[in-house]
C-alpha cells in the first residue's frame, strides 16, 4: 500500500461517527486502488473532475437529476436496492427509482385517467395483499410514465401538469385501477455527460416501456417499483438495470367493455394489464 493511502485513511481514524469513518476508509482504499489499479494520467484525472462538474451543472434541482442518471447508468442504484432488498420474503420485487418523480401529485379517484396526452387507452387494474394474501385498504399508489413521445410531464414543458402522474388508493377489497395509455420505451437523457459516456462506450440509452410506482401505507414497507410491458425489445438491454422477470405485465387487446372498463369510462378499444402487488409488513 502506498504511504499517501495510508496517510489518507489514517486521516480519518479519529472521525467520531463510526459509521462515517468506515464508509470514507473504505472509499479512500478502493478510489487509490482503482487509480493504482489502471495507472490513472493527470490528464484522466482532470477528465473525471471536467466529467463530474459537468454532471453537477446538469442537474436543475427539479426534475434533471445528472447525478442520479450516472449512478443508475453505471448499476450501482440497483446494487444498493438489491443490497437493501436482500431478506425480502415474498414481497413485490423491488426496482430503480429513476430522476423523474414529482413529489405532490394529485390524488386521483379509483379508474380515473391521468392521460391528457393521446396514446393508445389502457386500464392498469389489480390488488394489493401483504405476505399472508390478504388484501390491503387504503394503500396510496403513487404512478408516473412517460407520454408518447417519451418525455415525463415536468421534463417535457409542453405537457400539461400532471399529466400521467397521480396518487390512487386501494378500496376496502385491496383493489385499485388506473386509467392511462399504454407506456412506450424511451431514451434516458443523452444531452449531458452521462449521454457522452453511454456515446463513448456504444451503450444503448434506452429503457423498456415501464409505469412507476410507488406503494406506501402505515405498517409495510414502501415499495419502488415498475411493471414492465411484456414483449418490450429493450427488456434484455435496460440503460439502468432494472428489469425484473417477476415485475412484466402482458397488455390483453380488449374490443368489448366488461364491468370495470365500462364503470371507469374506458374508451373502446382498449389495452388491460392485471398486476397483484404484495406489500411486507414493516
Ligand atoms: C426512469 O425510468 O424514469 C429512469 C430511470 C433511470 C434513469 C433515467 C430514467
Ligand atoms: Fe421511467
Amino acid at each position: 500500500m502506498s504511504s499517501i493511502t495510508r496517510q489518507a485513511l489514517k486521516s480519518f481514524e479519529n472521525a467520531p461517527n463510526p459509521r462515517f469513518k468506515q464508509v470514507m476508509q473504505s472509499l479512500v482504499r478502493h478510489l487509490h486502488a482503482f487509480a493504482d489499479e489502471v495507472e490513472l494520467t493527470e490528464e484522466e484525472w482532470w477528465e473525471g473532475i471536467r466529467f463530474l462538474t459537468d454532471t453537477g451543472h446538469m442537474c436543475d434541482g427539479f426534475i434533471r437529476q445528472e447525478f442520479i442518471l450516472l449512478s443508475d447508468t453505471l448499476g450501482l442504484s440497483m446494487l444498493v436496492d438489491e443490497i437493501n432488498h436482500r431478506q425480502v420474503a415474498n414481497g413485490t420485487e423491488t426496482t430503480v427509482f429513476g430522476p423523474f418523480y414529482i413529489d405532490g401529485m394529485p390524488d386521483r379517484a379509483f379508474g380515473e385517467n391521468m392521460a391528457f396526452t393521446p396514446g393508445d387507452a389502457t386500464l392498469i387494474h389489480g390488488r394489493v395483499l401483504d405476505t399472508h394474501g390478504q388484501p390491503v385498504a387504503d394503500v396510496v399508489l403513487d404512478v408516473w410514465q412517460t407520454a408518447s413521445n417519451g418525455m415525463y410531464s415536468g421534463q417535457d414543458v409542453d405537457q400539461p401538469t400532471g399529466n400521467l402522474r397521480g396518487r390512487y388508493r386501494t378500496d376496502a377489497n385491496g383493489n385499485f385501477a388506473i386509467r392511462t395509455i399504454l407506456p412506450v420505451c424511451y431514451p434516458v437523457p443523452t444531452d449531458g455527460p452521462v449521454g457522452r459516456m453511454l456515446d463513448a462506450a456504444q451503450r444503448l440509452a434506452w429503457r423498456p416501456g415501464h409505469v412507476h410506482f410507488v406503494l406506501e401505507r402505515p405498517g409495510y414497507t414502501r415499495l419502488v417499483t415498475h411493471l414492465f410491458t411484456e414483449g418490450d425489445p429493450y427488456l434484455g438491454s435496460d440503460a439502468v438495470f432494472g428489469v425484473k422477470q417477476s415485475l412484466q405485465v402482458v397488455y390483453e387487446d380488449r374490443a368489448e367493455q366488461d364491468e370495470l372498463s365500462a364503470q371507469v369510462g374506458m374508451p373502446l378499444p382498449f389495452k388491460r394489464a392485471y398486476y397483484e402487488f404484495v406489500l411486507e409488513s414493516e
